[in-house]
């Protein structure tokens, strides 16, 4: 272990939280007290302008995890005649897919390699085929892989179709740059637990009002409607049902920190810097990445499984963590691969002993071939 009580998180959140954002929820809050419904509404008008839509956009909070989230912007802003364009390179594309089959509706797939980007040009082709389409649904960064895709040019096409875009920002929004004055976005999904260093329990949805004003009777589901938890939170300031209100605290310290530390540029800078030092200091242990350094975002790294017999991911897994750190299994169906997050509140020293404690586990493993299987 190291001189820390608990090991380092490597994972897309849940994720290494600070103390004082630990700290935060040693307070109980009453769901209708005033002073809560305040934190309520600090956070929305600072996650707005996280994504510079002052004006433009609402920003409406749902309890839950990420998907719940994605479900329910995709349930409200896509009516039910409409007809959702889902690029797909990896396993978080798949599940909106999937989430517009089991609430019925329409959608079609634009399918890719897992280690390609969307491309914007075969989005445009796609909509000047298929005019029937109405929504674009992107992921931005693909965490199954940590894969980029190109949102700002995808954004461009859609509007100049005159198509909404729906982006599941979850492992993004606040390290990578989401610029709503650049091109119309209809609704950006994030959530508590991931780069503004939350603790899970709660997303949100970024919709631009008025495209908000006409979600009403939208959605398939009572809990999901973002619709009536927006124009319930704007007449009482409350949560339409029970706030997961340490999560909401812990979020608003961890938000204040965000700004301490110098907003999204800065926290993209460090998360950036993270994963430079990992992916060197992987590849000089003789590790392979997954991905092309071009289309990899600074959020998390898929590395190829060492081809040595010796090699079982439970074991590696464990000796790791036993050293302080907690890695991700990989989200592949073709090749084996584990995943190492860069995200998280650590920066360099916390990536220079994941990676020293990856070196002691495969010589404690008698790893000797660390280059992956064909
Ligand atoms: C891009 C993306 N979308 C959706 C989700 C789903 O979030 P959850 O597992 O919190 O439901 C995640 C989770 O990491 C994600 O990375």
């Amino acid at each position: 272990m190291t001189q820390r009580e608990h090991p380092i998180l490597l994972t897309p959140g849940p994720l290494t939280t600070s103390r004082r954002t630990k700290e935060a929820m040693l307070r109980d809050w009453g769901s209708w007290d005033a002073d809560f419904n305040r934190i309520t509404t600090r956070i929305r008008d600072r996650l707005v302008k996280v994504m510079h839509g002052e004006g433009t956009h609402e920003c409406v909070p749902l309890q839950g995890s990420g998907t719940f989230a994605v479900e329910a912007a995709i349930g409200t802003v896509v009516p039910k005649d409409g007809h959702v364009l889902v690029p797909v390179n990896g396993a978080y594309c798949q599940r909106i897919a999937k989430i517009c089959k089991v609430i019925g509706r329409r959608f079609s797939t634009l399918d890719y390699a897992e280690s390609a980007q969307v491309r914007a040009e075969d989005i445009d082709l796609k909509l000047r085929q298929d005019p029937s389409v109405t929504h674009v649904a992107l992921v931005h960064c693909e965490t199954g892989t940590g894969i980029l895709n190109p949102l700002a040019e995808i954004a461009q096409v859609a509007a100049r179709h005159g198509n909404g875009l729906i982006v599941d920002a979850m492992s993004t929004f606040g390290a990578i740059e989401i610029d709503a004055r650049a091109a119309p976005m209809d609704a950006v999904i994030g959530a508590s637990g991931k780069c503004l260093e939350g603790v899970p329990g709660m997303g949100f949805v970024l919709i631009r009002r008025a495209v908000l004003e006409k979600c009403e009777g939208n959605a398939h589901s009572l809990a999901m409607d973002l619709y009536d938890q927006w124009v319930y939170m704007a007449n009482t300031t409350q949560w339409r049902f029970t706030p997961p209100t340490h999560v909401v605290a812990a979020l608003d310290e961890a938000i204040r920190q965000f700004e301490e530390e110098g907003g999204q540029p800065a926290r993209g800078a460090r998360y950036a810097k993270n994963c430079e030092q990992l992916i060197s200091g992987m590849q000089a242990l003789g590790f392979t990445p997954f991905l092309s350094r071009a289309v990899q975002a600074p959020i998390i790294v898929t590395f190829l499984a060492p081809a040595d017999p010796t090699y079982q991911f439970k074991r590696f897994y464990q000796e790791v963590k036993n050293r302080g750190y907690i890695l991700y299994p990989g989200k592949l169906t073709q090749v084996e691969t584990f995943r190492v997050g860069c995200m998280g509140h650590f920066g360099p020293d916390g990536m220079n002993g994941a990676v020293a404690a990856i070196a002691d586990t495969i010589k404690a493993m008698g790893i000797k071939r660390i280059g992956a299987a064909a």
